[in-house]
């Protein structure tokens, strides 16, 4: 059924905030983390430890996590904010700030891993193989992400079973839990279906689970929907629908969390988010960032 409490995994200050091209000011993201945790969010990622030349918007990632960390609402929580570490010198800075939980980031494909990770899709693993297994001796919770798990816009069509294998290889390595990234939003409901029914058939069931669908095509929510009735309990969203990957062609925003409370709210699942709390958060960010939110929440209501 679908009655079963979800964690949504907000993803606003990181996939959503690190294709801008503007430059946010640190004092502006700190504000934005805080609302989304004051709105009730369980998980927030705050931010990744990247190559600042990778990635400029999110060059300020210490300096956010410390202010995070010397906010008093916040206090020791803010060290089980997720942020992403796509190595060992990623993994070395976050611990350095004394972050709990981190997330590596691999593509199901050639093309993607060498254009994000600049990385072949063999070398890829060997560069987390060694981050995943420091942060677990560091006692950490480490995420898997895995891209392009629906479609690749240099490679088309990704088949089933390499997508599967590669999840596995990763929890393989000691990740405790997968994303499966819809990176371009193509995705549509019976594929969402098909891919699960291929995790379970290799032994990974929906509660190693979460999904983290864009919204290129329309289908994010919809596809959520399919998954939350195959018994996935995870989903990845950005308040205000913010984001997109800058190494990937053709990538919008991310699911809108306001949508998917909405949606959620009418199934009577809870969530544990107060939604005007976080329609108010994402009609402020939207006036920060000028422009309006891509939430049809938020636009209806904010
Ligand atoms: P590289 O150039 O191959 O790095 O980049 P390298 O290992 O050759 O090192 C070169 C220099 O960079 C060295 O310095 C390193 O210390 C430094 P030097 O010795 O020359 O002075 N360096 C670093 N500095 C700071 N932080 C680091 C770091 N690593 C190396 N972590 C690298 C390889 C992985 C670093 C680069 O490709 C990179 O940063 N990529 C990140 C791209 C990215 O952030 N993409 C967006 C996130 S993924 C996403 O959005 C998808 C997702 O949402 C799911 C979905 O939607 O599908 C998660
Ligand atoms: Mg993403």
């Amino acid at each position: 059924g679908t009655d079963a409490e979800v964690t949504i995994w907000e993803v606003g200050p990181r996939d959503g905030l690190q294709n801008e091209a503007g430059v946010i000011p640190t004092a502006t993201k700190v504000e934005f983390v805080q609302r989304l945790v004051a709105a009730g969010l369980p998980i927030v990622e705050a931010t990744s430890f990247v190559h600042p030349k990778w990635v400029p918007q999110l060059a300020d990632a210490a300096d956010l996590l410390t202010a995070l960390a010397a906010d008093d609402a916040l206090g020791e929580t803010a060290r089980d904010l997720p942020v992403l570490v796509p190595n060992e010198r990623g993994l070395d800075r976050a611990i350095e700030l004394g972050c709990r939980h981190v997330a590596i980031f691999a593509s199901a494909t050639e093309t993607f891993a060498r254009r994000n990770l600049n990385r072949s899709f063999e070398d890829q693993f060997a560069m987390f193989a060694p981050t995943v297994t420091r942060a677990r001796e560091a006692g950490m919770r480490v995420r898997g992400y895995l891209s392009m798990c629906f479609g690749d816009p240099w490679e088309g069509e990704v088949p089933l079973r390499q997508v599967v294998e590669s999840g596995v290889r990763l929890l393989e390595l000691g990740c405790d839990q997968l994303s499966l990234g819809d990176t371009i939003g193509v995705g549509t409901p019976g594929h969402v279906r098909a891919l699960l029914a291929a995790y379970a058939d290799a032994g990974v069931g929906t509660d190693q689970l979460a999904l983290h669908f864009h919204d290129t095509y329309g289908q994010a929510l919809t596809n959520t929907y399919a998954a939350l009735e195959a018994g996935a309990r995870t989903f990845d969203a950005s308040a205000g629908g913010l984001g997109g990957c800058p190494y990937a062609e053709s990538a919008t925003g991310n699911l809108a969390t306001e949508d998917l409370v909405w949606m959620l709210e009418g199934l009577g699942v809870r969530t544990g988010v107060d939604l005007d709390a976080l329609i108010t958060t994402s009609a402020w960010m939207a006036g920060e960032l000028g422009r309006p939110s891509a939430s049809r929440v938020v636009r209806a209501r904010g």
